[in-house]
């Protein structure tokens, strides 16, 4: 048995999930069994692009990228190429063509993993659930094999960035969500909140990130370009904000929450005021056992230090 810990990384590849996907590959103590790409911040090809020419600039090719789910379960795909950028990684001139993923579907990839590495692997989630789903409807069993999932996702004071109260994976497949809270799989819930408060990159911080001056460093920054308008414009950050490096940073080192709480969450499937927002019983009212453990608060600093390590990092 490997001493590494054994991850597979599920994302909807755009400028964020670029840098969590960076963060992992940096880390000499895990072993990335695999990446699966499904349809969500962009469409699927551009998707697997990205995570294909990220896996590459991080010196990575050893780790296998499958192709996943190219639309949600029930409802069309709506993108978020309004924040990413339409090329999803900040439309700023990178060649994001041409690169291979390997052969097979990401559902089977997930589910052979979960086999390969019964009780031990942690499936980290950067984009819409649907690929989770599909594997918990083809062989629920799954949830036996896997102990931990930390997922990015919802947000526990209910504000939104895709409509008043829903988060953007959230509220993209729904429907998936739903499969995954009724699993039983051990879920672990990084929030938009936590991104909003915990991971705002500001500008001083970015020009001193970017100067480390390793090709990650760079790529890492340049790629928010869209991202950053968007935090300025529509979500008044301070900076650009990284909700998959958090959720990613947390998933290797659970010291980066500071306050986690069990809860019963349900998600809105119907209403189109209310879409994909995760409901979360703060003060138990639902009277339901919790279904979830929800990070509350994280510390800034130490997700600070897990971005610069990985930006420093030797390539490869
Ligand atoms: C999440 O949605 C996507 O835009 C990001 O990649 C992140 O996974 C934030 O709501
Ligand atoms: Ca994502």
């Amino acid at each position: 048995m490997s001493s590494r810990r054994p991850f597979f990384i599920d994302t909807d590849t755009a400028s964020d999930d670029a840098v969590a996907l960076a963060i992992a590959f940096a880390r000499d103590d895990l072993d990335i069994v695999g990446i699966g790409v499904v349809a969500g911040n962009v469409p699927l090809d551009s998707a697997v692009q990205n995570a294909l020419y990220t896996r590459e600039i991080c010196g990575r090719t050893d780790v296998p990228v499958y192709v996943g789910a190219g639309h949600p379960l029930v409802f069309p795909l709506d993108t978020a190429q309004h924040v990413h950028g339409r090329d999803g990684m900040g439309d700023i001139g990178l060649d994001l063509t041409g690169r291979q993923p390997e052969p097979g579907h990401a559902v089977d990839a997930l589910l052979a993993a979960s086999h390969d590495h019964a009780g031990e692997l942690t499936l980290v989630t950067l984009g819409p659930l649907t690929n989770i789903a599909l594997a918990v409807r083809r062989d629920p069993t799954i949830v036996d094999r896997i102990p931990r999932v930390v997922i990015m996702g919802a947000a526990a004071d209910h504000v939104g960035n895709v409509n008043p109260v829903a988060e953007f994976n959230m509220w993209v497949d729904p429907h998936a969500v739903q499969v995954v809270l009724d699993s039983g799989l051990n879920l672990e819930f990084v929030g938009w909140d936590i991104s909003r408060r915990d991971a705002v990159i500001v500008p001083s911080e970015a020009d001193r990130l970017r100067a480390i001056g390793t090709p990650v460093a760079e790529f890492c920054i340049d790629i928010q370009a869209t991202v950053a308008r968007f935090c300025a414009e529509e979500t008044k950050l301070a900076g650009f904000d990284l909700p998959d490096p958090i959720a990613m940073a947390y998933a290797i080192d659970p010291s980066v929450a500071t306050e986690t709480r069990r809860m019963f969450l349900e998600v809105e499937c119907e209403s189109s005021v209310t879409r994909g927002m995760v409901v979360m019983d703060l003060l138990g009212f639902s009277r339901r056992d919790p279904n979830a453990l929800v990070v509350m608060h994280a510390d800034h600093g130490r997700f600070i230090d897990h971005l610069e390590a990985t930006l420093r990092a030797p390539v490869g």
